[in-house]
């Protein structure tokens, strides 16, 4: 698991072990038990990997995630998400191992009201374009790669200290901060603990190219708080209505990237739940 300590990693972890999986996983930054070091910069250390894990199975949860840190720093953007996912699954795909990699909402520009796995990309900033470029390496060197796009991720983070798009809400609305919610700003979030299952899911059905991994329905950033309040029994007054203008963020953001996957309704037994549904679980294993 390249990028084990981070959000949707861990949760990968956890899917696999209790899957029965011998799971080994990577971190980059603050050292985390039981997981080794890998900086994706470096090509030596993940040749090194490779050779040491020898994996049947590699899946890619690393990457650069801060959308304006890729605006302000192109050229690791583009090492860590385009050029080493490309890497990886060449090493992969000569040593015999199948690729799963993640990818975003973000490789859309948020003109449509929601995109399928088969719609038109068009990368509106550079974590988009280099999440694109990746998803586009990965399968270049291994056709048979699953891909899996997701959008606002969520859920708990046990390893770091890192808020999502829902925690960074509770942690303000539980220290009485006023949170300022974008209401032209229109997202699929996507729970982690249900990218994990689906993730595996797709991976033991020999699954390949690109699938879409996100929570039914498109609610704006406001709608996202009103649900957070909801479900955890927390006032709406200090949810502020604000528009991404008013932010001035760095790098561009699409407007409406609501993720739809057509390529599921294939598997009707594969969960599919709504955005409240996912928070309900999340209150319930705090
Ligand atoms: N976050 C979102 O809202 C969002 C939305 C749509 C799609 N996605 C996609 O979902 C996937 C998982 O993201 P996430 O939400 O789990 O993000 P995250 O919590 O920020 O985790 C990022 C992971 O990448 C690792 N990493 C960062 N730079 C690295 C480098 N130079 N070398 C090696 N590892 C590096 C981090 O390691 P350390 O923590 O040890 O530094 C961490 O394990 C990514 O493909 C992302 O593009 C995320």
């Amino acid at each position: 698991m390249i990028g084990g300590s981070g959000l949707l990693g861990q949760h990968l972890m956890r899917e696999g072990g209790s899957r029965g999986y011998r799971v080994h996983g990577t971190y980059s930054s603050e050292p985390v038990p039981d997981l080794s070091p890998l900086d994706l910069r470096d090509h030596g250390a993940i040749e090194e990997v490779f050779s040491r894990v020898r994996p049947g199975v590699v899946m890619i949860a690393a990457a650069m995630t801060s959308v304006d840190g890729c605006e302000s720093s192109p050229k690791l953007a583009e090492q860590v998400n385009a050029i080493a996912p490309g890497e990886i699954a060449e090493l992969s795909r000569v040593g015999g191992a199948r690729v799963v990699h993640f990818s975003t909402d973000y490789v859309f520009d948020g003109r449509s009201e929601t995109v399928v796995e088969e719609s038109t990309p068009n990368p509106i900033n550079v974590y988009g374009r280099s999440k694109l470029a990746g998803e586009r390496n990965v399968l270049g060197e291994a056709p048979d790669a699953l891909v899996v796009r997701t959008c606002a991720n969520f859920g708990w983070n046990r390893l770091r200290g890192k808020e999502n798009n829902v925690t960074w809400i509770l942690n303000a609305l539980r220290t009485r901060k006023t949170v300022p919610l974008f209401t032209d700003q229109r997202v699929s979030p996507s729970y982690v603990p249900h990218v994990a299952r689906l993730a595996f899911d797709l991976l033991e059905k020999e699954e390949s190219g690109v699938y879409h991994a996100a929570t039914k329905g498109c609610l704006t950033r406001y709608e996202i708080g009103e649900a957070v309040c909801d479900t955890f029994g927390l006032p709406t007054s200090l949810l502020k209505a604000s528009t991404l203008a008013e932010a001035g963020l760095l790098a561009p953001r699409p407007r409406t990237s609501c993720l739809v996957s057509k390529r599921l309704e294939r598997f009707p037994n594969i969960p599919h739940p709504t955005f409240r549904e996912t928070l309900g679980d999340m209150r319930r294993t705090e």
